[in-house]
């Protein structure tokens, strides 16, 4: 009988090492273990050993068991382990391998220009200001001592919506609208936004295009002020060493109104093709608020003065980044915007 025991352990063993599957040792515990066991096939002849015998074989068969459990708990134990690392194995990331590059979009180099106006006038204390799209033609024009009828209606040809709205020809209505809104406090502000004329489209010209407004109204605010404040924009935008100079012009609403040029930022004023040969190039309008500006706006021009400005942020593009088509900007050709992505 103990040599049945000893063969049934010797069968066990080689079994519980060959299983394949927690599932398989299982049922080989069950197998041996069992009620349905060979085990206990063995122990039903115990009742015809003696008393020392029986002793003997009850230590035997417990012994039997506890190997038995011992094994198939250490098998266990293996093949869950096994089971680990084969996933741990499968699922190995290297992570020397290099990793999949994700298109992220950029900044249009509009916006890039608006921002880094907003970011110089922010820092001298103005505020961003917006005003609408579609506009009332008495912010467009009336307020800003453009008269129906007044000629300089047709230096900025319109698209009207109907008889009292348009699409805004420039980025002053919002001068208009801050002042108003102000009721004669001093003021500081930029106006970035999208302006509307009736354009032909061509390499220069573009029936939509963006602008900044500038505005600042106060106590003593000067001619001065004006050159050096658009003296930090033009270095800022065109370098440090850009000089501007004040060329007399005309708009309604500014009195008296400048051109502005700033000095050749290629040739530095020697002449170049880039400013046909005059060192300068023209950059920008601005002047003083006409009196009658302030005053439709709830100013009292004898008592508070300002001035304006309206910059071209495509005819800045154009001229620093040497962009020869307008047309560009607005394509959305993905060749032509990653030139302007900004590393880093
Ligand atoms: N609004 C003018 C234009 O569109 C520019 C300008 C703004 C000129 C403010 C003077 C003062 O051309």
């Amino acid at each position: 009988m103990i040599d049945q025991l000893k063969q049934l352990l010797k069968k066990a063993i080689t079994e519980i090492e060959s299983v394949k599957s927690p599932h398989e040792l299982s049922e080989v515990k069950a197998a041996y273990l069992g009620k349905k066991s060979p085990l206990q096939e063995i122990m039903k002849t115990m009742r015809d050993l003696t008393q020392d015998e029986k002793k003997e074989f009850g230590l035997r068969v417990n012994e039997f068991k506890q190997f038995v459990e011992e094994k198939i708990d250490a098998m266990r134990n293996i093949m869950e382990e096994r089971i680990i690392q084969d996933k741990l194995n499968d699922e190995t990331i290297d992570v020397t391998l290099p990793g999949k590059k994700v298109p992220t979009g950029s900044i249009h180099p509009i916006t890039q220009i608006i921002e880094e106006i907003e970011d110089v006038f922010i820092g001298m204390g103005y505020r961003i200001a917006e005003g609408p799209e579609v506009e009332l033609d008495e912010y467009n024009f009336e307020l800003l001592n453009v008269p129906k009828g007044h000629p300089a209606r047709d230096m900025q040809d319109s698209f009207y919506v109907d008889e009292n709205h348009l699409l805004r020809t420039h980025t002053s209505p919002v001068q208009a609208r801050t002042m108003l809104h102000l009721k004669g406090k001093p003021l500081k502000i930029i106006c970035p936004g999208k302006v509307y004329r009736k354009d032909d489209d061509d390499a220069t010209h573009s029936h939509q295009f963006t602008q900044i407004e500038g505005l600042a109204v106060g106590e003593d605010i000067s001619m001065s002020d004006l050159k050096g404040t658009l003296s930090v924009l033009v270095k800022k935008m065109f370098g440090d060493d850009r000089k501007i100079r004040f060329r007399p012009s005309f708009f309604p609403f500014t009195e008296p109104s400048v051109e502005v040029d700033i000095s050749c930022f290629k040739c530095g004023g020697k002449g170049c093709n880039m400013c046909k040969q005059a060192g300068w190039i023209e950059i920008l309008g601005a002047g003083m608020v006409h009196p009658n500006v302030l005053e439709a706006c709830g100013y009292d021009p004898n008592k508070m003065q300002g001035f304006a400005f309206g910059v071209g942020i495509e005819r800045v593009a154009l001229l620093r980044y040497g962009i020869d088509d307008i047309r560009n900007l607005y394509a959305n050709d993905l060749r032509f915007l990653n030139q302007f992505v900004k590393k880093g």
